[in-house]
């Protein structure tokens, strides 16, 4: 569906989970992709994977929040690729040991938010015109279960980044975010950390349409905004929940 030959696209935590497809999605589209991610056990697995189906992926170990690591990274995606087309910022942290202290708070604002904003600082120059940047928020950025402050805040912090950016950024990058809802990744996690997991019909009929999602409708989303389809777009926040925030709940 999308023809991203010539182009490259710098992925954070790519290695596992929604990461993972969005750099597969745009393996498939032609596209070269970069991924950064802070779990070696990971890298490892993925990079011989994306091998055998011979994508071209340069990978890197560090972390998005260490603004060090993303400059390393950054000299690396240009040596081998010379500039960048796509930038997703999709690394992040659910609990990190939420223990409610101030440092646990700081420590995943450190990683969710601060880390987003590193890297937006550091590839915006490379970025070439026409250019996009897609940042990961949540569903938690607008509702909340108890005891979630660190990363919802995180990511309300994600969406205000998210227009500012697009306004400093513009014309020349666009800048939008994606909210994703319940999104199973289990199958996308190294196989060591694979957790089994089960999906209630339950669960699934707390969608409108009927299942609860897969990393492959993020990725598509996150295609589509870095597709010349998307050039009216900037600045915007887009749900993909499976209407599950629409449905009203009476108890
Ligand atoms: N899965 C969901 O249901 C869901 C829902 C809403 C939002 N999201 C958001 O989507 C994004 C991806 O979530 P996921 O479920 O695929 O997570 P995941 O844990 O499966 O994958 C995250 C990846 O990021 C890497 N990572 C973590 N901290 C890092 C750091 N400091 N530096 C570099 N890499 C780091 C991890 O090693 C992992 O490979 C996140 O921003 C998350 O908040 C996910």
């Amino acid at each position: 569906m999308f023809d991203f030959k010539g182009k490259t696209a710098v992925v954070t935590g790519g290695a596992q989970g929604i990461g993972r497809a969005v750099c597969e999605s745009f393996g498939e589209a032609g596209a070269a992709v970069a991924y950064m991610d802070n779990d070696p056990e990971a890298i490892a697995e993925r990079d011989l994977a994306f091998r055998e189906i011979g994508y071209a992926c340069l990978s890197y170990a560090g972390d998005v929040g260490e603004e060090g690591d993303v400059r390393k990274f950054y000299d690396a995606v240009l040596k081998q690729y010379g500039s960048v087309d796509f930038l997703v910022n999709n690394a992040a942290i659910a609990k990190a040991g939420f223990d409610g202290s101030i440092s646990a708070f700081e420590h995943i604002l450190r990683i969710n938010l601060t880390g987003a904003y590193i890297c937006a600082h550091v590839f915006a120059p490379a970025l070439n015109e026409g250019g996009s940047i897609v940042n990961m928020s949540s569903i938690r950025a607008l509702q909340s279960e108890k005891y979630t402050e660190a990363y919802s805040a995180s990511k309300g912090g994600i969406l205000s980044l998210t227009h500012a950016l697009s306004i400093s950024l513009g014309p020349k990058i666009r800048v939008n975010a994606i909210s994703p809802g319940w999104i199973e990744v289990t199958e996308y996690q190294k196989e060591s950390g694979r957790k089994p997991f089960r999906v209630t019909e339950a669960d699934k009929i707390q969608h409108p349409v009927g299942r609860v999602g897969e990393p492959s409708d993020i990725a598509n989303m996150c295609l589509y905004l870095c597709s010349d389809m998307a050039s009216f777009i900037t600045g915007q926040n887009f749900i993909v929940d499976g209407g599950m925030t629409k449905k009203m709940v009476f108890v």
